[in-house]
């Protein structure tokens, strides 16, 4: 191999890593994680930090974690949906469905949309979006409704999907907040307040 041709290798690997690191610098956001905003309010669920792990990540005790969820946090988070969502009282349709109310709404049914057949089975089998289902689905929506359309890598860390559920909750949604599950059941949920 010639000299040239080593150099010209050399810079081609040189410009890639360039950009790579340009692109880390640009969209840091995609990179960032930002740590929970109320440090002794850890869910019991263990932080994803892996980004995969899907068993570990059970649905919280929402009876104790909607008392003091950041409502206006979850509303900032939803700026991540509005490319696809509206959240009007209308329920005007996007490229996704209307979302207001639609915590309690039966999924796959809002009015002049239309569902791919994915979400349309799982309407089938799951007669509401409640707390624990958008919490599941919102995690990684592809993963868990099979033929969803909606493309949406979704919301990894556990406290964003819980402010984002509490933002939802409170757009027209009339499901009751299920009683906080007793004590014993959840040990490490209730750190004293300091
Ligand atoms: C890239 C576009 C896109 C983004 C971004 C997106 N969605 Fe969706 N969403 C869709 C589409 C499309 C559907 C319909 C899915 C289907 O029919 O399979 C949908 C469906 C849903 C549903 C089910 C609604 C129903 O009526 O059953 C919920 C809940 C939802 N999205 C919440 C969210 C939230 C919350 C966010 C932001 C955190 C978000 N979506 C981001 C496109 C998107």
């Amino acid at each position: 191999m010639s000299d040239l041709t080593t150099n010209k290798i050399l810079a081609a690997i040189l410009a890639m890593a360039l950009v790579i690191v340009g692109l880390n610098s640009v969209i840091p956001e995609f990179f960032q994680k930002t740590p929970p905003a109320k440090p002794g309010y850890a869910v019991a669920v263990a932080a994803d930090t892996s980004g995969g792990g899907e068993t570990a990540d059970a649905p919280p005790d929402w009876g104790a974690v909607l008392k003091t969820a950041d409502v206006t946090a979850g509303e900032a988070k939803t700026t991540a949906c509005q490319s696809c969502h509206k959240f009007d009282s209308a329920g005007t349709n996007n490229i996704g469905p209307g979302l207001y109310g639609v915590v309690g709404r039966k999924p796959g049914s809002h009015p002049g949309f239309s569902y791919s057949t994915g979400m349309t089975a799982f309407s089938g089998k799951q007669p509401i979006w409640d707390f624990d289902h958008l919490y599941m689905f919102l995690k990684s929506p592809q993963a868990y409704i099979d033929g969803t359309k909606m493309s949406f890598m979704g919301l990894k860390q556990p406290q964003d999907r819980i402010n984002v559920i509490a933002y939802l909750h409170t757009l027209g949604s009339s499901l009751p907040v299920p009683a906080p599950k007793p004590a014993a059941a959840a040990p490490a949920a209730a750190p004293a307040k300091s």
